[in-house]
């Protein structure tokens, strides 16, 4: 199979509700299938108003995936502005989009919803991002929650322009959204997000995810009392736990005698364990921008390999350029 996702580089800071919610999924994905993944700079322009920032963003969203275990010898990772022929399939699929689907898109309803002028650009939003998907054939789309609704468009989409030109043209792609990582709670016990300002930062120095962790919400109960594991921190903690030592710690949760504060301590361990690593190999790739842009180079190159043939079709059977 082939699976495809894009990250809108907006500059925040990867957290760990990231990393189980899309991240380690990307990795796994990619030892089984064909996996395309690119930074949908396109796409930031609705909201990214500096040219300078959008590509220390871009950068710095290349650097998060490679230092996390994406491999650039599966899969292909590469910056959506790199290959401009999505802005034609774009294009092609504009004419037959009707407006009352992306009349009904969300981002584009609460811009006007909260009284903001809306630019075309977010309007049409969900058909460049068909196009991202569609371009190559993909045949499932990793996603949040959140995106459902553009994966549903991008096969409303695909279906009209199949049934105006040839059946064959484009594939209808399925979204992917595993259930059992849907939520990652904060510090603060709310789903982790940026917006609430309750994240652990993947990629913080030591110092500061210790304080995130200390600062993880409990209540009062004394060490000797039971407690009942399924607060924030003992959700947050089973993330990094076995089945069998996530028995053993909820059990003597509930016994009595287990404190907050060495649960904290021994998970600010395996938070470290498991992204130190991944943090110094962040901060090596930094100093090597050449190597970063050769994998980019690299991934586009394998991308746009499959997606000529895809285009040309479409672009055949609409009748453009000479027979
Ligand atoms: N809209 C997606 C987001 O904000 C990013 C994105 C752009 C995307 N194009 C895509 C995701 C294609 C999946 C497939 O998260």
């Amino acid at each position: 199979m082939r699976v495809l996702s894009g990250i809108q580089p907006s500059g925040d800071a990867l957290h760990i509700g990231n990393y189980f919610g899309a991240l380690r999924q990307f990795r796994a994905l990619q030892e089984e299938h064909e996996m395309l993944l690119f930074i949908a700079d396109y796409h930031s322009m609705n909201s990214v108003r500096d040219g300078a920032a959008r590509r220390e963003f871009t950068r710095s969203v290349a650097l998060d995936y490679l230092a996390c275990g994406i491999d650039a010898s599966r899969a292909m990772l590469f910056r959506q502005s790199d290959m401009p022929e999505v802005t034609e399939l774009a294009w092609l699929l504009s004419s037959v989009t009707p407006m009352g689907l992306l009349e009904r898109g969300h981002a584009y309803k609460d811009k006007v919803a909260q009284g903001q002028s809306a630019d075309h650009g977010l309007f049409a939003y969900p058909v460049l991002q068909a196009a991202d998907i569609l371009l190559y054939h993909s045949d499932l789309v990793p996603v949040g929650q959140d995106q459902k609704q553009h994966i549903e468009m991008a096969r409303d989409i695909a279906q009209r322009f199949n049934h105006v030109y040839g059946e064959e043209l484009l594939v209808l792609p399925e979204p992917y959204i595993p259930e059992e990582v849907a939520v990652v709670p904060g510090t603060d016990g709310r789903k982790m997000s940026k917006s609430y300002g309750n994240t652990i930062a993947m990629f913080a120095a030591p110092s500061q995810v210790k304080k995130a962790v200390m600062g993880i919400v409990t209540d009062s109960t004394p060490v000797e009392d039971p407690k009942d594991p399924t607060g924030p921190l003992f959700q947050l903690w089973a993330l990094f736990a076995e089945e069998g030592e996530r028995e053993e710690m909820f059990a003597r949760a509930r016994k009595g005698g287990l404190g907050y504060g060495e649960l904290k301590k021994d998970l600010f361990g395996r938070l470290s364990e498991r992204f130190e690593p991944m943090r110094e190999r962040r901060a090596a790739l930094a100093g090597r921008p050449d190597e970063v842009e050769d994998v980019l180079a690299d991934g586009v190159a394998r991308a746009r390999a499959i997606a000529r043939p895809v285009l040309e079709a479409c672009r055949e059977a609409a009748g453009l350029g000479p027979a």
